[in-house]
């Protein structure tokens, strides 16, 4: 049977208290709203029809592009109710015939696996459409599901609505609920806005369709934390946390040691290679790949990038939108930012901050320096205290550095400059000049030594 998803999105969530809407918070690294969508891509849905508010596609749309499941957008005009959500997607759905599976937007912990398998029990009962329901220890803020003496679902009581004995049900309403396309519409067009909210509630086709004679199918899922609902910046810390230790939790299956799985704050699309070991309040963050073999020690920050094997990298270094090859050894403290390319071997230690540069291989840079806009050839030495002068208050410029290089401590470069293949720097030199291959330059005032009057 063919199946579609709608995501509904266009709450104003206002509980969040945020100029940014709910959906595109970050969780793990990515807007709450990917993980519906990334379910739907898992499920192979025929079509995914994403609900918004008016402004909602203008918002969204910039954060979803390259998103793999190719999205319909639908637009619900007011916030009216999640039933009135749902029929905003009607004519995105024209013409299809099958199954809706029906996610909210906020509830971003689902695996697929259950939706399958609740897909599936739907599909092959007789009933107009099903409700994935759970028990939760603490239903608060949930519709509760009432069910008759045959256990057949009579109704869906929304909190605000319910009296004191309904509040007791622990069985609640996921949200998730598959239907029937064509039953779905027609029964949706007949939804009342009674109840305490004044609102279009989805939950009422529960009762319409026992009122039909055909309840709809109540599957119970096993595991409530699936289905945290996020309303609030509190609920959005918890999933955090538990998406976090999910996503370690896979990666320490696949091979990777963490000495403080608690404290590693790892972004979903992460890779990680076997035989890694990640120190504790480590943070990886957005497309980053590392290698196998690799040593990430205690509180390092990595945005971004590319890290080959066996590369250490110690305490406290930050490296955002660098590019890493096998065995470096970067800092303590080293800062790498954008568009730095370490060849293999490299040496950054600490104090050490390189910016759109091309270290290439065995390049030690060991101590207190700065290497901005510079090509440095193979096996270069650069001292400590090194600096690219780099900008003139207006724009930058180039230094390019020559293969195994002696660039003497203290070294200024004042750029653009090109120092040859095999020259030394003297300690303490402003460079000014192009320094051609195998000199030696100086460039300092000259020592005097005066005898002191007593
Ligand atoms: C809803 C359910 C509740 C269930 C809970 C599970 C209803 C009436 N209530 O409550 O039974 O236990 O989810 O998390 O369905 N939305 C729209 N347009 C609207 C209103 C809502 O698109 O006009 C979207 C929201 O953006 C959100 C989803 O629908 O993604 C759910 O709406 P929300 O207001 O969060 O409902 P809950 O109070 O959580
Ligand atoms: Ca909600």
């Amino acid at each position: 049977m063919s199946l579609a998803i709608v995501i509904l999105a266009a709450g104003e969530g206002t509980r969040f208290k945020s100029d940014l809407p709910k959906v595109l918070h970050p969780l793990a690294g990515a807007p709450i709203v990917t993980y519906p969508l990334a379910i739907a891509a898992e499920l192979h849905a025929k079509k995914t029809v994403l609900v918004v508010g008016p402004n909602g596609r203008k918002l969204l749309q910039p954060s979803l592009n390259g998103h793999p499941s190719s999205i319909v957008w639908a637009t619900q005009h007011r916030p009216l109710g999640t039933a009135h959500a749902v029929l905003s997607a009607m004519s995105a759905l024209r013409g299809f015939h099958g199954q809706v599976l029906i996610l909210a937007g906020d509830v971003p912990l689902m695996r697929g696996e259950t939706l399958k398998t609740f897909v599936t029990a739907v599909g092959a009962s007789h009933a107009p459409g099903g409700v994935l329901t759970v028990l939760q220890p603490n239903p608060q803020g949930y519709g509760r599901i009432v069910r008759d003496l045959d256990d057949t679902v009579r109704a869906i009581v929304e909190e605000r609505d319910a009296d004191e004995e309904t509040r007791a049900i622990r069985e609640i309403n996921t949200g998730v609920f598959c239907c029937d396309a064509q039953w779905l519409f027609r029964t949706l067009k007949k939804v009342k806005s009674q109840n305490a909210q004044r609102e279009f509630y989805l939950t009422d086709i529960a009762a319409m369709a026992t009122a039909e004679g055909r309840g709809l199918l109540p599957v119970c899922a096993k595991d409530p934390e699936e289905f945290m609902g996020i309303n609030t910046r509190i609920q959005l810390a918890d999933a955090e946390a538990i998406m976090r230790r999910r996503i370690v939790e896979t990666w320490m299956l696949g091979g990777v040691t963490f000495h403080d799985p608690r404290t590693a704050y790892v972004d979903r699309a992460v890779q990680i290679g076997r035989d890694t070991t990640i120190g504790p309040h480590v943070s990886l963050r957005g497309q980053t790949v590392i290698g196998q073999a690799c040593h990430i020690d205690a509180g390092v920050v990595i945005r971004e990038s590319r890290i080959g094997h066996h590369v250490t990298i110690k305490p406290y270094s930050v490296i955002d939108e660098a590019q890493i090859g096998a065995a470096c050894e970067i800092g303590p403290f080293a800062r790498l930012r954008p568009a730095t390319r370490l060849d293999a071997e490299v040496r950054v230690g600490n104090f050490v901050e390189t910016k759109k540069v091309w270290l290439k291989k065995g390049v030690k840079a060991n101590h207190l320096t700065y290497l901005g806009d510079a090509t440095i050839g193979a096996r270069t030495n650069v001292g400590c205290g090194t600096i690219t002068c780099n900008y003139d208050g207006k724009k930058k410029y180039e230094t390019i550095i020559g293969e195994g290089v002696f660039i003497g401590s203290d070294t200024q470069l004042v750029a653009p400059v090109r120092i040859g293949k095999g020259a030394i720097t003297g300690a303490g030199s402003v460079i000014t000049e192009n320094v051609p291959a195998g000199a030696l330059a100086i460039a300092r005032g000259r020592q005097v030594n005066k005898r002191q009057k007593r």
